[in-house]
């Protein structure tokens, strides 16, 4: 089946489908994005993903090119028309098309795009054997809150993971503490099982995952504490995990090759990867 893409109001092939050379996303980064999980058909979190859309348009004061349930239509639409069951679903929102100048322009319709490609679930040999993590200095704006299509720190930082033979790279602000990942929330468990992930302030992205699992966390009774962690403490951490839409949840063995805990996946981690399975695999 080849691959149909949304764009600006039109169903197109992938080779058709193109953006507009003034487009700002394309020029400025100027423009928010979302990435959904498709299981077994279903749209996972969709709901919680819309807000987070809604806010990061609205941060950027960037009008909403279509209602929630105009766009729900679109992803579904997009998601048939690509024959995916499980996969995922990227939106992407940006102010329009305009001659290249920095301030908004007078007139710039938002420019939406839709696509959807299959996705094989994360192999289960990664959560098994878990994955290394490097760190890194956060380079990043003040506004790591709003969901921007603005990521090369991200894309920098990633690449510094891959040649280091790792599958993550943990940023760390100016005071030493954990911020997250280049595309994933950070966490650790303490040696009296506390869950601890860095609070939703505007240092990081509050990841639709980190919402799921930090309700799984509560629910099942652990203990969970949203505030900073150093390096210091994640390297003495009994366990550790990272989440995101496209990875789940993944164990992490070792930051900067020093090996967390026993240098295996975690109990905890297993059993809070198991759930949030179980949470995307359910029917709204
Ligand atoms: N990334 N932090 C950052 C910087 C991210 O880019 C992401 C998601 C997350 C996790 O958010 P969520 O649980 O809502 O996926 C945290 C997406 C998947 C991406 O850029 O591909």
């Amino acid at each position: 089946m080849s691959r149909v893409a949304y764009v600006d109001g039109q169903y197109l092939p992938n080779r058709l489908a193109a953006v507009h050379i003034e487009d700002r996303g394309y020029q400025f980064a100027d423009g928010v994005y979302e990435v959904l999980a498709v299981v077994r058909g279903h749209l996972v979190d969709e709901g919680p993903h819309l807000v987070r859309l809604a806010r990061s348009l609205s941060e950027l004061r960037i009008p909403s090119p279509m209602s929630d349930s105009a766009l729900k239509i679109v992803m579904r639409e997009t998601v048939r028309r690509n024959g995916v069951r499980d996969g995922i679903v990227y939106l992407q929102i940006t102010r329009g098309v305009a001659p290249r100048d920095h301030a908004f322009p007078k007139a710039a319709t938002p420019v939406l795009v839709v696509t959807s490609r299959r996705r094989r679930p994360t192999d289960p040999r990664i959560a098994d054997d878990g994955i290394a993590v490097i760190t890194i200095p956060d380079i990043r704006w003040q506004r790591c809150d709003i969901k921007s299509v603005a990521l090369l720190p991200n894309v920098l930082g990633k690449q510094l993971a891959k040649e280091a033979g790792a599958y993550e790279a943990w940023q760390v602000d100016q005071d030493g503490r954990v911020t997250e990942g280049t595309s994933t929330n950070a966490w650790i468990v303490t040696a009296e099982r506390i869950v601890i992930t860095r609070q939703a302030d505007s240092a990081i992205l509050n990841g639709i995952t980190r919402l799921a699992v930090s309700e799984i966390i509560r629910g099942e009774g652990y203990n969970l504490v949203e505030r900073p962690f150093t390096v210091g403490e994640a390297k003495a951490a009994s366990e550790a995990f990272l989440t995101s839409t496209t990875v789940d949840l993944l164990p992490v063995i070792s930051i900067d090759r020093d090996p967390v805990g026993n240098g295996a996946p975690g109990p905890l981690s297993r059993r809070l990867l198991e759930c949030y399975l179980a949470h995307t695999a359910a029917v709204p």
